[in-house]
């Protein structure tokens, strides 16, 4: 059944022009980096709460810190799998790409994306909690807080937290990506997390063909066509 699905979406893939690709959590499984929803997920484990918000944050710095420095460590020394490459020769193929993901881990980057909104943020950056400023940093350990290099204040990291708004202009761009390709993928993703979890149905509205790749499929009919199976199994499959 499977196979006639994917020849299905390989012949969408053939005639088409643009794609848009909403990536979460599952994407990165196969690459060894814990997704946060399921029995093996980090929620299960930590609670939000405690971690991801700026309440948290404000209360408790350094175990903030110390947490992301923990994730840090988890990914460091993972490496793309076969689905972030699929998706790197999805984009050299087809001539408007845009992908959109809720990942922090940079993996996408690490394989090749280009033209790529990390929603989310990304772990490997942090931000002055007073002036803005946003630096790269591949530290591991935390012998003190960082401090901003321009005004000395508190850094955090590049991460959108729970209770927090999306950049603007990321929410913007990555509507009206949803709504702008003839075609659009969703692998890997709980889709509970708004306001990414709206873009499929965003996306449908405005008649784009949306494909799921998930092996526990989380748009409930939404779909043009659902591949029931691990991203880095199935988007070899492809072709590309
Ligand atoms: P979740 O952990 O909520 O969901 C992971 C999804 O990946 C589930 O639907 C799984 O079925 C699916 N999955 C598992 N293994 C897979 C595989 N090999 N191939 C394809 N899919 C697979 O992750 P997200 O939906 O990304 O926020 O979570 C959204 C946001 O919630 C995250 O960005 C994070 C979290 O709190 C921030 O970090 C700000």
């Amino acid at each position: 059944m499977i196979e006639e699905q994917i020849s299905l979406v390989r012949e969408r893939l053939a005639a088409t022009k643009s794609l848009v690709v909403l990536t979460g959590a599952g994407i990165s499984a196969e690459s060894g980096v814990p997704t946060f929803r399921g029995d093996e997920g980090l929620w299960k484990t930590y609670r939000a709460e405690e971690l991801a918000t700026p309440q948290a944050f404000q209360r408790d710095p350094q175990l903030v810190w110390e947490w992301y420095q923990w994730r840090r460590g988890l990914i460091a020394a993972k490496v793309p799998n076969a689905a972030h490459e699929a998706l790197v020769g999805l984009e050299q193929t087809i001539i408007q790409f845009q992908l959109i993901t809720q990942n922090v881990d940079g993996l996408h980057a690490k394989a090749g994306s280009r033209n790529m909104l990390e929603m989310h943020g990304n772990i490997w950056k942090m931000r002055c909690t007073h002036c803005g400023v946003k630096t790269e940093d591949h530290s591991l350990s935390l012998p003190a807080l960082p401090k901003c290099s321009e005004c000395d204040s508190l850094l955090r990291p590049d991460i959108v937290w729970f209770g927090e708004a999306i950049d603007g202009k990321h929410l913007e761009q990555s509507l009206s990506a949803c709504q702008n390709h003839e075609v659009m993928f969703v692998i890997g993703t709980s889709g509970v997390v708004q306001p990414a979890a709206s873009f499929a149905s965003i996306a449908k509205e405005a008649g784009v063909f949306v494909v799921e790749i998930n092996p526990a499929p989380s748009l409930s009919g939404l779909a043009d066509v659902t591949l029931s199976g691990k991203a880095a199994e199935v988007l070899p499959q492809l072709g590309f």
